[in-house]
C-alpha cells in the first residue's frame, strides 16, 4: 500500500513537471494531470479502506477470543442438561375416562436427570427456567381431548373426533423450582398408547433464567 502510494507521487510529480517545463509544447495534456491527480486520490482512498479493514480484522479477533472464552466458562459447561421423552409402551386405549385424568407415559425414551417420573407422569422442573414441552395424542376412535398443565392449570390443549388420527400442541413456559407439568385427559375423552409410540410427551430446558 505504501509502494503505491510512493508510485502515485511520483507519477503525480512526473506529469506536473513535465506540464510545468512542457508548458508551451503540445506533450502538456491537462486531461493527463487530471487522471493522475485522481489516481492519486484513489489511492488514498485506498490507504484509508486498508486502515478500516485491519481495524475491523482486530475487533473481529477480540469477539473470537471473548467467544471461546464464553465457551471454556463453568456457566456454559455447567449449564444443566434437562430432557426428556416418553410414550406409552403397550397397545392400550385409555377412556372414556370419568375425570380429569393424569396420563403416564410409562416408557421413557430419554430422561436426562431423571426429572420425568415414568410412575406420575409429571415432569417437575428441578431449576428456574424457560422450558419447552410438546405432546402428540393419537387415539384409534371417538373424541379424544386434553391438555397441557401447569401446577394442575390448562396451558394448551388438543381436540379431534376422527378415527385413527394424531393431534398436538406445544407451549414454551417459564418454570420455578418445584412447579410440576403433565398431560391430562379431558372427561369422556379418549387417548390411545401404541408400540409405534404414537402418543409421546416431550420437554426440556432451554436456558435457565
Ligand atoms: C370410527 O370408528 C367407529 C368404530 O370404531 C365407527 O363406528 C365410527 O363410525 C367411526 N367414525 C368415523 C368418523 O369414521
Ligand atoms: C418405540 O420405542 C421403543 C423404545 O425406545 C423402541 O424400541 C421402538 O423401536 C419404538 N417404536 C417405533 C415404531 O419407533
Amino acid at each position: 500500500m505504501e509502494n503505491f502510494s510512493v508510485m502515485m507521487a511520483v507519477c503525480l510529480l512526473a506529469g506536473l513537471s513535465e506540464c510545468q517545463t512542457g508548458a508551451t509544447q503540445p506533450s502538456c495534456n491537462p486531461l493527463i494531470y487530471t487522471v493522475l491527480k485522481e489516481l492519486g486520490a484513489l489511492g488514498e482512498k485506498l490507504a484509508a479502506t486498508a486502515r478500516a479493514l485491519e481495524e475491523t480484522n482486530k475487533r473481529l479477533e477480540a469477539s473470537e477470543k471473548k467467544l471461546s472464552a464464553l465457551e471454556n466458562s463453568a456457566e456454559y459447561q455447567g449449564r444443566p442438561r434437562i430432557a426428556f421423552s416418553a410414550t406409552f409402551s403397550t397397545d392400550v386405549t385409555i377412556g372414556p375416562v370419568t375425570v380429569l385424568y393424569a396420563l403416564v407415559y410409562n416408557h421413557v425414551l430419554f430422561n436426562t436427570g431423571g426429572h420425568y417420573s415414568p410412575v406420575t407422569g409429571y415432569f417437575t422442573a428441578p431449576v428456574q427456567g424457560v422450558y419447552y414441552f410438546t405432546f402428540t395424542s393419537f387415539c384409534w376412535s371417538g373424541s379424544s381431548g386434553g391438555g397441557l398443565y401447569r401446577n394442575g392449570n390448562s396451558i394448551v390443549s388438543w381436540y379431534g373426533n376422527l378415527n385413527s388420527s394424531s393431534r398436538s400442541n406445544s407451549a414454551i413456559l417459564q418454570l420455578q423450582v418445584g412447579d410440576h407439568v403433565n398431560v391430562r385427559l379431558w372427561e369422556n375423552q379418549k387417548i390411545s398408547g401404541h408400540p409405534n409410540n404414537y402418543s409421546t410427551f416431550s420437554g426440556f430446558l432451554i436456558f435457565p433464567v
